[in-house]
């Protein structure tokens, strides 16, 4: 009989997981719960290296019931095509950046894209392993989708073929940014010109001058390559870039007990791991940028600093037909951030 591996999608088949002895006391071989684990960046960043981790604790916790297939650099899937495929059970699970959550219809998680809105990863943790972050992961589930957690990566910086010392130096930029209404909001405030793009196209956009300039954490600009075809990277680290680990609601809802309970376990570990992993990598990432020598990472002084904030402020007044003011409001309290007062 040919072993088929059994990819579970929307409607768990159940019948199989728990058979260990089949007909007349032969022993035959489980086929193991499949999750497709989907991702658009490199292996070897923060969420590349806590989705391998995951694989490694759930496999071997599992004693093999369960096979994580990683599939990383958007290989199965784009930006937008990841959200449809795991509403319709093709994979089982994501890591999406906090910013492409509003094509979904839970556009609050574009929150995190607001400019300045945390200081550095102490003040984040505060929404992300507190409760406002729980009540937003729970936003998603009117979607079928269920989020398991939240994983760290980085403060983005902002890159060009020139260095960007002051928001002016933006001005008539066309600047790739992420599908969230607030990377729109907040690159008009400067002047730019916003341009969605999968993250899969960034590269090959710069390099063509499709757009001028792009804005990532430093692990992403470095992984992707990104500063062979940029002459600057700017350490503005305007606006914070992460993730919620998300799985199609049937299907971890139709998983047995005990396989859910080891996979949460594991979870919760490779989240740990990922938090702990993020800082260093990001700062790795821009020595390994200087290293090139193919891109200057400039430096912002403390008034270049203050003025990037002043350009971006109005963006928190507009957004508020995105992130409800309450929800801002309790997060300046959690922080201690208050736009108003810069
Ligand atoms: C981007 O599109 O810039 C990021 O979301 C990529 C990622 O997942 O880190």
């Amino acid at each position: 009989m040919q072993r088929r591996q059994a990819v579970i999608g929307l409607g768990l088949a159940a019948t199989g997981l728990g058979l260990g002895v089949g007909l007349g006391g032969v022993a035959r071989a489980q086929q193991p719960i499949v999750i497709k684990f989907s991702h658009v960046v490199a292996p070897n960043t923060p969420k590349g290296q806590a989705a391998d981790y995951f694989k490694k604790l759930a496999e071997e916790r599992t004693q093999g019931r369960v096979k994580v297939e990683v599939y990383p650099n958007s290989q199965l899937y784009k930006d937008k095509e990841e959200m449809e495929a795991l509403q319709l059970g093709s994979v089982q699970m994501l890591a999406p950046s906090l910013a492409k959550f509003g094509p979904l219809g839970v556009k609050e998680f574009e929150l995190f894209d607001l400019p300045y809105i945390f200081d550095s990863y102490e003040e984040l943790h505060k929404i992300t392993l507190g409760p406002i972050g729980k009540d937003l992961l729970k936003k998603l589930e009117s979607k079928s989708v269920l989020g398991l957690a939240y994983w760290d990566n980085g403060f983005k910086d902002m890159s060009a073929n020139k260095p960007l010392k002051n928001p002016a130096d933006v001005k008539g930029l066309k600047m790739r940014i992420q599908s969230s209404k607030i990377l729109d909001m907040e690159m008009r405030a400067i002047g730019a010109i916003p341009q969605v793009l999968a993250f899969s196209e960034v590269y090959q956009a710069l390099q063509t001058g499709v757009v001028d300039g792009t804005e990532n954490p430093p692990s992403n600009f470095y992984t992707q390559k990104f500063f062979e075809v940029q002459k600057a990277m700017t350490q503005t680290q305007h606006g914070y870039l992460g993730y919620a680990v998300i799985v199609n609601q049937k299907f971890w809802d139709g998983l047995p007990a005990d396989i859910r309970k080891t996979l949460d376990q594991a979870m919760a570990e490779a989240t740990e791991f990922a938090n702990k992993v993020a800082r260093k990598d990001n700062d790795d990432a821009v020595e390994a940028v200087r290293k090139s020598g193919k891109c200057q990472i400039v430096a912002l002084a403390p008034a270049e600093r203050l003025a990037w904030k002043k350009a971006m402020v109005p963006v928190y007044r507009q957004a508020q037909s995105r992130v409800p003011k309450e929800l801002m409001d309790a997060v300046f309290k959690a922080t201690g951030f208050n736009p108003e007062k810069l």
